[in-house]
């Protein structure tokens, strides 16, 4: 029986902050964001505007009326949650109106833990055909103003209906997992922003998909010749780059020059939005078949790299047809329909925060949005 990706789609936030502005009040030449780290603009979020409500408006759209009977399992992977205990995914069950006898949690490992969401939820289709599972990844990524991450921030969320014979990415079950202790990223308890070590975490990251690429080469005996694009976790659109290209000098394989091709329409989305943490993968293999000429049968593989460090790498094969399930009028004119922000109102943005201990309402016209803060606790506008 096949299993895999059944629907997919993202959401990002209709304010964003073009790099080159951010350069210029930065001081810094703008051919470093838009070429060394390769980011031509950022998502960034009002307030009332949450991992919750991202993963809601991402994932609405997907869901018909029998997918909200099937889903028996919502998992949202993120790093940025809005409650130390209580799963974001029990709300999001809610918003989205899926029947009640179902399993809701909120999975954390840095940007990593979508890909376990994606892995439990194929197991758990595998083992029960009929049911279906929703697997988000919703994260907001914030460095602080002026730091050395602040250009690598962004905000969004991706969603994935996984089911038995998925009309978009059949998903092999080769994932080889890489865990390693290490303190690249990381975020102690009531810690604003990350403490991040940013070249060490690059480091990290390259080395991370050297192993794993040679033991899923000695695993599977599969060779770059054997797929067709490669999507990775894209903290910004540098990355995946700077881990492929040794590899690919030292294998040399055939189809390198196409392997980039393909990395190039993997990054057409995320030079526009930035870092979504879990979100970041996926949101790359939503670029890559919206903006790639891929066809029917190609197997594509995913890196996905989450800092502390758990690093996953797994393939998937196109279904026939997947084209018509994407949604790639809907998200480019998302994407295009964002308000600019001047850096000033960006870094008012940016520092504002929700007073849990005020009651209040908010009126932001965003389908899920924040509409009140009422006895220490978030409610949502459906
Ligand atoms: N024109 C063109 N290119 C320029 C330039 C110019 N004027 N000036 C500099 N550059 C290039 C540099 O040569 C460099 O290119 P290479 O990487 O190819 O060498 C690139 O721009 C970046 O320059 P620096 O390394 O000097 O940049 P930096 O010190 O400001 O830091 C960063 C960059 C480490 C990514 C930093 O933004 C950061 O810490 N970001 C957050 C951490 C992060 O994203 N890490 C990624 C791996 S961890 C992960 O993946 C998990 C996650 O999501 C966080």
């Amino acid at each position: 029986m096949n299993v895999g990706i059944d629907k997919l789609a993202f959401f990002v936030p209709n304010t964003f902050v073009d790099m080159t502005d951010l350069a210029l009040a930065r001081d810094v030449d703008p051919a470093k964001f838009h070429i060394g780290i390769g980011q031509d603009e950022m998502a960034v979020n009002p307030t009332t505007q949450d991992i919750i409500t991202f993963a809601t408006n991402a994932a609405a759209p997907l869901l018909s009326e029998e997918d909200k009977k099937a889903i028996d399992m919502v998992i949202v992977g993120t790093e940025s949650s809005v409650d130390e205990s209580k799963a974001s995914a029990v709300v999001v069950h809610d918003l989205l109106g899926i029947q009640p006898f179902a399993r809701s949690i909120e999975m954390k490992e840095a940007c990593y833990s979508a890909t376990a969401g994606l892995a439990l939820a194929c197991d758990h289709v595998r083992l029960n055909p009929d049911v279906k599972v929703l697997v988000i990844a919703s994260d907001i990524a914030k460095y602080g103003l002026n730091t050395g991450g602040e250009p690598t921030q962004g905000a969004g969320s991706v969603a994935m209906v996984v089911s038995a014979n998925p009309r978009i990415l059949k998903l092999n079950n080769d994932n080889v997992a890489l865990t390693q202790d290490i303190y690249d990223f990381w975020r102690p308890f009531g810690q604003a922003y990350p403490s991040v070590d940013g070249q060490f975490s690059n480091a990290t990251y390259i080395n991370a998909f050297a192993q794993i690429w040679e033991e899923y080469e000695r695993r599977t005996s599969l060779s770059f010749e054997d797929f067709a694009a490669l999507a990775f976790h894209t903290p910004y659109t540098k990355m995946g780059k700077k881990a492929l290209m040794p590899m690919l000098e030292k294998k040399k394989p055939q189809n390198a020059d196409e392997l980039m091709v393909q990395f190039e329409n993997g990054i057409v989305y995320n030079r526009r939005v930035g870092n979504l943490y879990t979100g970041s993968l996926y949101l790359s293999l939503i670029s890559l078949l919206e903006n790639g000429e891929l066809a029917a049968g190609n197997r594509i593989g995913l890196f996905s790299y989450g800092s502390g460090t758990v690093a996953e790498f797994f393939s998937g094969e196109l279904v026939e047809g997947y084209e018509q399930q994407l949604r790639k009028v809907e998200h480019q004119s998302m994407l295009d329909a964002r308000k600019r922000l001047n850096i000033a109102e960006y870094e008012v943005m940016f520092e504002e925060k929700l007073d849990l201990n005020h009651n209040k309402t908010f009126d932001d016209p965003t389908p899920y949005s924040v509409s009140e803060i009422l006895d220490n606790h978030r409610l949502y506008k459906k």
